[in-house]
């Protein structure tokens, strides 16, 4: 079998996205509109891919994956048959065919590309143009096919006449070319059309001239292949992604609730029997255990969950959340923290890179930065640890089985023994030995009968 390359062009200024972010990053469903298509080529085992890049390239490269990938600079956006030359030097003399797609169809699966490359190759064609039927084509470029049913050409919307504008099959904006053929037509393709551009589709008329054959493939499934010029495709393209995702977990055996209002990143696992309630947004490479309640209004990012822990209207940021622990409602994780098994975090607890042991509780109104809590430690209400001198972070610790009382300012660097009990209250500046008590607040002095004289005072 040939060797198969792929080119995705991603130069274009992306003028309609009206944006200072490069269009083909703008993401869906949490991911790079061009990583979406990389990915979707992931499966197929391609001799290597090169992306076209433009004016944006050093942010495309940092944000996108460079795995298997090679780029090359397109520096002036002259046209997809201009941007598709720059790829000239690395792919001709090369025996095989290129397949060709562009950066803003985030939508494309391998399994239409699989059926697309497979039909190319079974009629030896020299090109193949992926296409659809729109109801609305408007701005596609059409498939012109003659009184025969061959593809004689690509007609771009602003350079077509009425009756080709009534056409409503269309350029996906994916081929695959013979290399040969392509590096053939790419030398003769002009610019004179309505955008003074370099037009990749006219190497379709070219080839067809030549006698080369020139076939299309007809997907039926418009939604894949949209393009993503507007904000207006973009949140199209992010209600089509989304609900493949959430189908995906549906049927892999996760309950949710509200599939409308729930937007899970391409990379999250969740295991079965986990219920999402509405308002919940899990991202990044988040994972998640098996029988977890997660939501309402809850977001995760890059999140680890143990199985059957309950987070309710929280955010947990690049964190660990264990197994059978309760987070929430309203409680923010930060990155770097660790929460063991059976923990509780409760209503309105910050934690920000700290660890908390097994079965330890910080049920209300706490803030733990940069400690570590052992296991079966008791927070009280309230309590909460003083981390910054204004110019340094300081550690915190508290041993297993401690009980720190409501209201206690923890000074860092502090260290509490194991077991020990800190008096509600308590403004603790020096370390504990463990099995100790500690009281650190003022002596409260009662004065009887003086609501009198106040009440008098103030006559
Ligand atoms: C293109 C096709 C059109 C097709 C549509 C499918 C041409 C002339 N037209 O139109 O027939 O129906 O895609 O979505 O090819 N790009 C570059 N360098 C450039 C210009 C564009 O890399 O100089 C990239 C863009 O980043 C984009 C892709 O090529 O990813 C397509 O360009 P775009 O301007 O969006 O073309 P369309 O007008 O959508
Ligand atoms: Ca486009």
């Amino acid at each position: 079998m040939n060797d198969t390359f792929a080119v995705i062009l991603a130069a274009g200024k992306g003028t309609r996205m009206k944006s200072k972010l490069y269009k083909v990053l703008h993401p869906v469903c949490g991911k790079p509109m061009v990583q979406h298509v990389i990915d979707s080529l992931s499966h197929l085992k391609l001799q290597e891919t090169i992306v076209v890049v433009g004016h944006g390239a050093e942010e495309v490269k940092e944000r996108v994956s460079t795995e298997g990938i090679s780029y090359v600079l397109q520096e002036e956006q002259l046209g997809t048959g201009h941007a598709v030359k720059m790829a000239k030097e690395r792919l001709q003399d090369r025996l095989g065919d290129t397949l060709i797609l562009c950066g803003d169809t985030p939508l494309i699966t391998t399994e239409t590309l699989q059926s697309f490359i497979h039909f190319h190759q079974k009629e030896k064609a020299d090109v193949t143009v992926l296409t659809t039927q729109l109801e609305d084509p408007t701005g596609y470029g059409r498939i012109v096919r003659n009184a025969a049913g061959e593809v004689n050409r690509i007609v771009e919307q602003k350079d077509a006449n009425e009756e080709e504008k009534q056409i409503k099959e269309i350029n996906t904006g994916v081929y695959l070319f013979s290399n040969e053929q392509l590096m053939d037509s790419l030398n003769k393709i002009q610019n004179n059309n309505s955008q003074g551009e370099y037009y990749l589709t006219d190497c379709i008329q070219i080839l067809f001239e030549k006698g080369k054959k020139v076939l299309a493939y007809l997907t039926n499934d418009p939604d894949e292949t949209m393009g993503v010029n507007d904000r207006v495709a973009l949140a199209e393209a992010e209600q089509i992604m989304k609900k493949r995702i959430n189908q995906k977990h549906m049927r892999a055996g996760v309950t949710i609730i509200d599939p409308q209002s729930t937007y899970i990143g391409t990379e999250v696992e969740i295991g079965s029997d986990t219920i999402l309630h509405p308002g919940t947004i899990i991202m990044g490479k988040t994972q998640i255990g098996q029988e977890c309640v997660i939501g309402p209004h809850t977001e995760l990012r890059d999140a680890e969950v143990g199985d059957q822990s309950v987070i309710q209207h929280s955010v947990v940021m690049e964190s660990y959340v264990g197994k059978a622990t309760s987070v929430g409602p309203f409680a923010y994780i930060r990155p770097g923290s660790e929460i063991g098994d059976g923990c509780k975090v409760g209503d309105f607890v910050e934690v920000k890179n700290s660890k908390i042991g097994n079965g330890s509780k910080i049920p209300h109104l706490s803030y733990v930065g940069d400690a570590e809590i052992g296991q079966a430690v008791n927070m009280g209400c309230g309590s909460i640890t003083v981390n910054y001198d204004g110019q340094k972070k300081h550690l915190t610790q508290v041993g297993d089985g401690s009980f720190v009382g409501c209201n206690v300012n923890l000074i860092a660097p502090v260290e509490i023994g194991a077991g020990s009990y800190i008096a509600a209250g308590s403004t603790i500046t020096d370390s504990t030995p463990s099995q100790s008590f500690a009281i650190a607040r003022e002596r409260q002095v009662t004065k009887e009968n003086y609501a009198e004289r106040i009440k008098g005072k103030k006559k």
